[in-house]
């Protein structure tokens, strides 16, 4: 399959970052927990050399508990400071205080010796599009905080969510874009619905998908389309037609309708509905 990427808007997007990456002191990076490799850019090490960097792993109710730890420990041996996270439920964003204070403590003692006080960390949110950056941003700034803007130092027409006095956020996220270095990557963006549908065929994502299934969460797979023993349904094409008949997805003349079951195990993987499921292993 081929997988096309989003029309030509990046080299602009790339260009914002790199503008307002010169005002700001932290990084954080949000990678989708399900697929923390394919969903990041790596060029972003290169805009944020020099940067303190803080990994958010989003989407973790949707990957596997013991995946999470295994990428946290990781990325934390690559030296990024990593917490996972619920953008949606806000699960895990109160211990981003306390690491945003660590990862940023260099500069934070660095002011307290020249005297300087009050100088909050400045912080962008990055990541690929549809990786949670807004929502992030949303539920971590909740209602209660204000928006700063046109202050002096500040570039005109930025505008600066003030978390606390020691936090500031860019209220614009930056947009990464991924990096197809791989068909595998290109798969895992697919997968995870990173990528528009429309362009993409779904019967053959979706057996992809049953094939990673079958070898790495075959219980989960049983449990959700009502097979008690998958001996018999070996290959995705089976389990397609599994899934046909359990749904009663029928085109006229009783033919079985692979494209609707196949649109609901990329439905209910994307939801969750299937388990928590991690695509990607650290090597
Ligand atoms: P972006 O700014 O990076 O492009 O992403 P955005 O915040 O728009 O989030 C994309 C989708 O991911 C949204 O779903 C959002 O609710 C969902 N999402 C964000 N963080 C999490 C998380 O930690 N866990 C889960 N399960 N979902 C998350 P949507 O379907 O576009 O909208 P909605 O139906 O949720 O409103």
């Amino acid at each position: 399959m081929n997988y096309q990427w989003y029309p030509g808007h990046m080299t602009k997007a790339k260009r914002m970052m790199q503008e307002n990456m010169s005002l700001i002191d932290l990084v954080i990076e949000l990678v989708d927990a399900r697929i923390p490799l394919s969903s990041r850019n790596p060029d972003i090490d290169e805009l944020g050399k020099n940067k303190y960097r803080l990994i958010l792993l989003n989407k973790s109710d949707l990957a596997d508990e013991t995946a999470n730890r295994l990428w946290i420990d990781y990325f934390k041996a690559k030296g990024f400071h990593v917490l996972e996270i619920n953008a949606k439920t806000g699960q895990g964003l109160r211990f981003i205080q306390g690491i945003v204070r660590e990862a940023c403590k260099e500069k934070i003692e660095r002011d307290r010796r020249r005297g300087i006080k009050n100088r909050p960390i400045r912080a962008i949110v990055v990541g690929i599009p549809n990786v949670g950056k807004s929502t992030f941003i949303n539920s971590f700034a909740g209602k209660a905080c204000t928006k700063t803007g046109n202050k002096p130092g500040v570039t005109k027409g930025k505008q600066w969510i003030r978390m606390n006095k020691e936090l500031e956020l860019l209220d614009t996220p930056g947009i990464l874009w991924p990096k197809f270095e791989s068909e595998e990557v290109g798969r895992n963006l697919a997968l995870i619905g990173s990528m528009n549908d429309e362009i993409l065929q779904m019967t053959e994502l979706a057996a992809d998908l049953i094939a990673f299934l079958l070898k790495h969460y075959k219980e989960a797979l049983a449990a959700r389309y009502g097979v008690e023993d998958m001996d018999g349904l070996e290959t995705p094409l089976l389990v397609l037609s599994h899934i046909c008949e359990n749904r009663k997805c029928y085109k006229k003349g009783q033919m079985a309708d692979y494209e609707k079951a196949a649109s609901i195990v990329m439905d209910d993987f994307r939801s969750g509905r299937i388990g928590r499921i991690t695509l990607e292993l650290p090597e």
